[in-house]
């Protein structure tokens, strides 16, 4: 008998349509959780640390204790570093966008014990910027050419990518999937808005696979000694933020005061990380950032500690992944969230994502309220995770569909920074 190649192919198109469905159902969201977690009270003591009652002794030492705690439980150890050389500039268009912007690529080449870690950045300027630019700085998914929609060959083309990103057919299926906006920024958009976009590939630092990620993470912790925990991919990302607020910095084309981090799912985790550990973050914007971002970690309804530390253990110190100290976290996110304060954070959620857990996120972000007290601030001024109030020091979106980046995570992110930020769109000169 022969077999039937149309029945299959009508087979195996069935079926992929179930599987889509069913990935995406154990995606749908609810909006707020039914009984929010107990969580004890953030300005409490904490293991021998008295309560704190002022903005002074949350700074000066409930901070440390509790970046210590984040960095030796969960991350691992930033690398101890200085700030990276800008070995070259160059020009990548004058007047791209339509003559809206500058592209340049910078070569960063960050001076370690052995070997300097040298990555990429694209800085996109706006060319009508009255002043220095407020800047937004935000990781690509897929290196810095694809980031550019492959139109410049002398832009820099990463070693390494992820699987999704590697042909153009792959790249079309994970926008198709996760958005238009998931392979690169809007510059175009961010500087009609006035903003200078710096992004970079975090992926060159370390690259986001199991086994090809040790290497570089060996590379990183090479001066410190065995009692540090080593840092994980998430603390390494982090630390190339950092690395490219030390170039916008320095440079005077943008406004020192006005650098916001964004990054979305995993590089959320890292944009809020950085945030922080490092004060220089005016603000951060996290889109669906999940576990180890923004969402509690210890009650989530959505990925594990134990799901997520089998499937990306190279995210986390080595501690993480044994299970004894999993069992047994004695923080959860609120208190990331609280290490931001008083800056502004905007959470970005999905309708039918059901993994990053937003509610979760809402209840961490509510819980860091009494630490914006503390500065007189209000922290979240919104009753649930979607009645935005993008005036709020910590304002969330939930918008409809799934796992990705659309133009309304973006469009929420320049409303949210124009509030933040007090900053108006330039008008060319007439
Ligand atoms: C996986 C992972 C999440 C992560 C997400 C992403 O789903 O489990 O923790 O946030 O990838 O980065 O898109």
């Amino acid at each position: 008998m022969r077999p039937d190649f149309k029945r299959i192919a009508y087979v195996l198109l069935a079926l992929g349509i179930i599987l889509w469905g069913v990935q995406f159902s154990l995606r749908a969201a609810p909006g707020a959780p039914k009984a929010p977690p107990e969580l004890p009270d953030v300005l409490g003591a904490f293991g021998d640390d008295a309560p704190v009652t002022t903005a002074e002794d949350w700074l000066a030492r409930r901070a440390p204790i509790l970046r210590g705690a984040f960095t030796r439980l969960i991350y691992g150890e930033q690398p101890k570093t200085v700030a990276p050389v800008v070995s070259a500039r160059r020009v990548i268009d004058e007047k791209a966008f339509k003559g809206l912007a500058r592209i340049e690529e910078w070569t960063l080449d960050v001076p370690l014990a052995h070997d300097p870690v040298r990555f990429h950045a694209l800085v996109v300027t706006p060319r009508h910027a009255k002043g220095p630019a407020p800047v937004v700085i935000a990781t690509n998914f897929c290196g810095n050419r694809a980031a550019l929609a492959g139109r410049y060959k002398t832009v820099d083309r990463p070693a390494w990518a992820p699987a999704r990103c590697r042909t153009p057919l792959q790249q079309w299926a994970a926008e198709t999937l996760h958005g238009d906006d998931i392979i690169a920024p809007p510059f175009a958009m961010l500087a009609k808005a006035g903003y200078a976009v710096i992004s970079f590939f975090p992926g060159e630092i370390v690259e986001d696979d199991r086994r090809l990620s040790q290497a570089s993470l060996i590379a990183l912790s090479a001066d410190m000694d065995e009692s540090q925990p080593r840092a994980g991919a998430l603390a390494a990302w982090a630390w190339g933020y950092s690395r490219a607020m030390d170039a916008a910095s320095a440079d005077p084309k943008f406004d020192a005061r006005r650098i916001a981090l964004w990054g979305h799912s995993r590089f959320g985790k890292a944009a809020l990380l950085a945030a922080a550990f490092d004060q220089r973050a005016a603000a951060v914007i996290a889109i669906q950032s999940g576990t180890f971002g923004a969402t509690l970690s210890q009650t989530t309804r959505g990925e594990s500690i134990d799901a997520i530390t089998r499937q990306f253990p190279y995210w986390f110190s080595p501690a993480l992944a044994e299970s004894a100290t999993r069992a047994e976290l004695p923080l959860d996110q609120h208190l990331l969230i609280a290490l931001i304060a008083p800056r502004p954070i905007l959470l970005g959620g999905a309708r039918m994502d059901r993994w990053s857990d937003a509610g979760n996120a809402f209840v961490a972000a509510e819980a860091a309220n009494p630490v914006y007290a503390l500065f007189d601030r209000e922290g979240v001024a919104q009753p649930t995770p979607s009645r935005t109030d993008l005036s709020g020091d910590i304002a969330m979106f939930i918008r409809p569909g799934g796992h990705g980046v659309r133009p309304r995570d973006w469009r929420e992110t320049i409303a949210f920074l124009n509030t933040h930020f007090q900053v108006e769109a330039p008008r060319p000169n007439p």
